[in-house]
């Protein structure tokens, strides 16, 4: 799957304003849609505990205060409304992707999301939610309006709130260690905990990679390509994409989804959605009843720099820390480039999931990823060629495809 790096972009008046010329990339496709896309769904409109409570489980939801002052919110879920007693309670870390939140993994309902397969087998489940998403906009000092709030990328995330939500999940509960797992950049959050702070290793039983991402050198999403070239320039990239927190000009969205959707498809809601114009849709496997639900809770919230920092390691090929340029790096790094992720410190036993049809996680970049780290315990192909990066979260048969897996090779590893 190899697409031409074929997108010119003339960039006028500083980068505020792109003029895209097309050529070959991957693309959305217009989608059999029926009159249900326009249907009320009421879960569109309700929360994370509202949705696991009116599908019989248990929520719960708790607080937790990162070491540098952002208040984030954890969902849990304690087991269905018919079980009140599960004899064993492992817990696990459910962590959402870029732009995403903890919805994302009860979304499709009981039988069908990866929340409710882990609780009705007896998991403790908690479900975590990055600074800056919808459920995590609040911080001891700042407020969102202030430009400190957003100086984060997902550098932060696998700094601070990974460990903050692991340790609060482990002062909590009975277990010594969990389970975590995660899609997209809820993989790359964890490697970079792992890599800087290799005493996190420890608290890992083991790691469940849902569409990894680590290097991104052959993503073949075009969004990334176009930002890929305002990444030397990151006030122009900011301004592209909204400043500090991420919220597109409308101007930058009417050309994305001019570049990205086949000229059928403008007109469909996905491509009004920029977490579609992102990540890539065209599978078999989106449901069109479910589709007014999700798009209630997607875009969740990131700042720009969580996608400034993935175009810079798209140009740079390496999986490294935030470039800041020259003068900046040398302050805080020691070094005019950025250190690279010791990967090789990320002694955690991981287990790879991966498709072939995914714009962001690329099967040459997870083999590169692979080589890298020490403690592979299985690459598992997902045997769906349609198969794409949404999917994962709600694909009509991710339960069947892939979750039942996850679930497989957990229960390897509860037996030791
Ligand atoms: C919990 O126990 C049940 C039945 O005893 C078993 O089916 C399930 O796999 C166990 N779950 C975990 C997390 O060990
Ligand atoms: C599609 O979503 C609806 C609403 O959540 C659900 O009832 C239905 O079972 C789903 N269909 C498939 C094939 O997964």
């Amino acid at each position: 799957m190899i697409f031409q790096f074929g997108i010119v972009c003339l960039a006028l008046s500083l980068g505020t304003d792109a003029f895209f010329v097309e050529e070959d990339h991957p693309r959305i496709s217009k989608f059999d849609l029926s009159e249900n896309v326009f249907r009320y769904n009421e879960d569109a409109n309700l929360n994370a505990r509202e949705l696991i409570s009116k599908y019989g489980y248990r929520g719960e939801t708790h607080k937790v205060t990162t070491q540098d002052g952002y208040i984030l919110e954890l969902h849990r879920i304690t087991g269905p409304n018919s079980n009140p007693n599960p004899e064993n309670k492992t817990a696990i870390l459910l962590m959402h992707g870029l732009l995403s939140s903890s919805v994302d993994w009860i979304i499709s309902g009981p039988k069908k999301a990866l929340a409710y397969m882990l609780a009705d087998k007896g998991y403790d489940v908690w479900m975590g939610n990055a600074r800056g998403n919808h459920y995590s906009r609040s911080h001891k000092r700042l407020s969102v309006l202030d430009k400190q709030f957003w100086q984060f990328s997902w550098h932060e995330i696998g700094v601070y709130d990974l460990p903050a939500m692991i340790d609060y999940i482990l002062d909590n509960t009975e277990s010594q260690k969990i389970f975590y797992a995660a899609h997209s950049q809820g993989t790359t959050a964890f490697f970079v905990m792992c890599s800087t702070m290799p005493k996190y290793n420890d608290k890992i039983i083991a790691m469940s990679a849902l569409a990894p991402v680590a290097y991104v050198g052959h993503m073949t999403s075009p969004f990334f390509q176009i930002l890929t070239r305002f990444a030397p320039m990151i006030e122009a990239g900011m301004n592209l994409l909204g400043m500090y927190e991420f919220q597109p000009t409308e101007k930058f969205m009417k050309n994305l989804k001019a570049l990205i959707c086949d000229p059928e498809a403008w007109s469909q809601p996905i491509c009004e959605n920029v977490m579609f114009l992102v990540a890539g849709f065209g599978s078999d496997q989106m449901n069109r009843t479910l589709l007014p639900a999700i798009l209630g809770h997607v875009p969740a919230g990131s700042s720009t720099k969580q996608f400034i920092h993935y175009s810079q390691m798209v140009k740079s090929r390496k999986f490294r820390q935030f470039d800041h340029g020259l003068i900046e790096n040398y302050r805080r790094y020691g070094r005019f480039t950025p250190p690279d992720y010791e990967l090789f410190k990320v002694t955690a036993p991981v287990v790879l999931h991966y498709c072939v049809n995914d714009w962001l996680s690329s099967v040459k970049d997870i083999e590169i990823l692979a080589q890298q780290l020490p403690n592979v315990h299985s690459r598992i192909k997902v045997p769906h060629p349609p198969f794409a990066h949404l999917d994962y979260l709600w694909g009509k048969h991710a339960n069947e495809l892939l979750y039942e897996k996850v679930l497989d090779i957990m229960s390897l590893f509860s037996q030791k």
